[in-house]
């Protein structure tokens, strides 16, 4: 036997991100499957705060799970997932939902839904012009609306380096065998790699983990823009990407990186959906990162509208902020 500690967390990413929506005030409406075990029952508790009428209970399904064991040192040494069930949030499933969906100002996706049910959303999301984000997942899972046009229909998509690279694998496009390390060889290797999405995406945002996060747009009237924007303005505007440096905090702080990206999205959405400009979108975002990674929940519960707003973003002060043109 191998003695340890066991602890228990709540994912994944869709559920991370309709979770800290929730925390900021939003009204996300969750859909996802699970089992009728008692993992389910557990998630019901913990997610009392979201609105899970989206969250269809299967008999004789599993609840994904998913089993990590970290040495000491906090390396992955072994892991184990459990999502067959993952195969069945159908098209069926979603369109259940289609009114909701159509009457969203945004939907987010992530990688863990069929390919085809993300083709499905991306069909309706063309069809009803609604704007869509895809949060990658992982790298295995990073390519899924590559792999038809459904890509075409993304308005966000926020890969890290190595799910930006499978992307462009899957496009065809050619691929660095190595990623680099420092900051000013990941920016041109970024700027590289969002270049074929950014013909029909309206933003990259590239997460950098200690790094923080490069976005990657068209500029219009002066800063970047990530909020609703015309056809003619979106064509007009020169592409450009925009670093912000993470908040610092010191390797003691950090309790659990998982769920960081999915807050950094999260905030970067409250801030979008709530009329503010980029920095402030991102500056909600980088926040949202910060305190998550401070707790052992992927999503940290100190993540409220009173936390992260406005007046949070402009009471700190911010690491410098640097933008290159893309050429
Ligand atoms: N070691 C770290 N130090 C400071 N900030 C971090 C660190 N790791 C993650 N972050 C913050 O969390 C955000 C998302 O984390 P990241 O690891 O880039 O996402 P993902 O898990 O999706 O790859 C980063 O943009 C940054 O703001
Ligand atoms: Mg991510």
């Amino acid at each position: 036997m191998n003695v340890g500690k066991v602890s228990r967390s709540f994912g994944g990413v869709g559920r991370n991100l309709a979770d800290c929506l929730s925390r900021l005030g939003k009204t996300p409406l969750f859909l996802s499957v699970m089992g009728t075990d008692e993992h389910s029952e557990s998630i019901s508790r913990y997610c009392r705060h979201m609105d899970m009428t989206g969250v269809r209970q299967l008999a004789g399904h599993s609840t994904a799970t998913y089993c990590a064991v970290i040495t000491g040192s906090g390396e992955l040494s072994l892991d184990l997932g459990d999502m067959d069930i993952h195969q069945q949030i159908t098209e069926q499933h979603v369109s259940k939902f289609k009114e909701s969906l159509c009457s969203a100002p945004l939907v987010c996706v992530d990688g863990n839904v069929p390919t085809a049910t993300i083709q499905y959303v991306c069909q309706i999301a063309k069809e009803h012009q609604i704007a869509v984000c895809y949060e990658p997942t992982d790298e295995n899972k990073a390519s899924k609306p590559f792999l038809s046009d459904s890509w075409r229909a993304l308005t966000y998509i926020s890969p890290n380096l190595r799910e930006l690279r499978a992307i462009n694998r899957s496009l065809g496009c050619p691929v660095p065998a190595e990623l680099p390390a420092r900051l000013e060889d990941i920016v041109r290797t970024a700027m590289t790699l969002t270049r074929p999405l950014l013909t029909q995406l309206r933003c990259v945002v590239v997460t950098l983990g200690a790094h923080g996060v490069l976005l990657c747009s068209r500029r219009t009237e002066g800063s970047i823009s990530v909020g609703p924007a015309t056809h003619q303005q979106i064509a007009a505007g020169e592409l450009c990407a925009t670093h912000y440096p993470a908040i610092p905090i010191s390797r003691e702080e950090i309790v659990n990186v998982s769920g960081a990206g999915d807050s950094l999205m999260a905030g970067i959405i409250a801030g979008l959906l709530a009329g503010h400009d980029t920095d402030i979108c991102v500056r909600m975002g980088l926040l949202s990162a910060y305190l998550s990674l401070r707790s052992h929940e992927p999503i940290s519960q100190e993540i409220s509208t009173a936390s992260v707003n406005l007046e949070q973003v402009k009471a700190r002060s911010w690491p410098e902020v640097k933008m290159w043109k893309m050429i």
